[in-house]
C-alpha cells in the first residue's frame, strides 16, 4: 500500500487488489484509516460496481443525475467536450442535503481526457488549526432542490469516534437561527481551513476510488475543455452526523 501523499495521513494506493475479491470490512477499516482509496485497473461493470458497494452498505439513489443503464443506483457523471458545466466542481461531501448521507461513495473512470479532469481532496478531521469550542451546538443547512436538512457542525465519525467538520460549499447555505449573510464570515473562515486540496487523484481508465464522505471533502476539477470524461458513480452506507 502506498500512500498518496506522504505529507498526508488521507488516501492511499492499493495496487494488485480487486475490489471483486475483496473483504468489505478489511476495506472499511482502510477508509476509517486513509479517507480515500484508489484502486488502478478495476474495469468495474456496473453490475459488478453495484455488487461491490452492495458489500459496503445498502446502496442509495440519486434523483438528480442520469442514471447507467436507467438505474438511478449508479448515476452517469458524463461531461462533453463542449461542455459549459462540470458536475461537482465545488467542494463537497455526497448527499450532505440527505437525513441519513450515505457514507461512501464507489467511483469508476471509463473514459478521463489525456490530462486534468482529477478530484481533490481534503480532510474534515478536526486538527488543531480548528477551534472547536464555539462550531459546538451549531447546525448547518444542508439543501439541494427543495429538500433541506439541519446537521451538526461539529459531528462524530460513526466508525472512529472522532470528531469531523461537516460543513461544505457545495450544500450549505447557513446556520440555523442565522441568516445567510451573518453565517457567511464564519462559514468563509472554517472553508478556508478545510477546502485545502491534500490530494489530487488522477485518473486513468478502469480506476475505481472510494471515500469516506464522513471525514473528506472532495471537488472535481473542471479543466479539459475539447475532451470527454465519463465516470459511473454509486453512493453506498448510511450514517446520522
Ligand atoms: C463527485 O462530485 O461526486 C464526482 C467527482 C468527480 O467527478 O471527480
Amino acid at each position: 500500500m502506498k500512500p498518496l501523499n506522504p505529507h498526508s495521513e488521507l488516501g492511499a494506493v492499493i495496487p494488485d487488489t480487486l475490489l471483486v475479491n475483496s473483504d468489505p470490512q478489511w476495506i472499511q477499516g482502510l477508509l476509517n484509516q486513509w479517507g480515500v482509496l484508489v484502486f488502478p485497473d478495476q474495469h468495474l461493470t456496473p453490475h459488478s460496481q453495484l455488487e461491490f458497494a452492495q458489500s459496503l452498505g445498502e446502496v442509495r439513489i440519486n434523483p438528480y443525475l442520469p442514471a447507467v443503464n436507467a438505474d438511478s443506483r449508479i448515476s452517469l457523471l458524463h461531461t462533453e467536450p463542449d461542455a459549459q458545466r462540470v458536475i461537482g466542481t465545488t467542494w463537497h461531501s455526497d448527499h450532505s442535503y440527505e437525513a441519513e448521507p450515505p457514507q461512501y461513495t464507489v467511483l469508476s473512470a471509463h473514459q478521463v481526457p489525456p490530462t486534468g479532469g482529477d478530484t481533490q481532496f481534503a480532510s474534515t478531521r478536526v486538527n488543531p488549526r480548528i477551534r472547536v469550542k464555539p462550531l459546538k451546538g451549531l447546525r448547518a443547512a444542508h439543501s439541494t432542490g427543495n429538500q433541506t436538512v439541519y446537521h451538526p457542525v461539529i459531528a462524530e465519525h460513526p466508525n472512529t469516534k472522532e470528531p469531523v467538520i461537516y460543513v461544505n460549499p457545495g450544500f450549505v447555505s447557513h446556520f440555523e437561527n442565522f441568516t445567510a449573510e451573518e453565517s457567511k464570515p464564519r462559514l468563509d473562515s472554517i472553508y478556508k481551513t478545510i477546502t485545502k486540496p491534500e490530494y489530487t487523484v488522477k485518473w486513468q481508465p478502469g480506476m475505481t476510488v472510494i471515500w469516506d464522505n464522513a471525514q473528506v471533502l472532495h471537488c472535481a476539477t473542471a479543466d479539459y475543455p475539447g475532451h470527454t470524461r465519463t465516470m459511473y458513480r454509486t453512493v453506498t452506507g448510511r450514517w446520522r452526523p
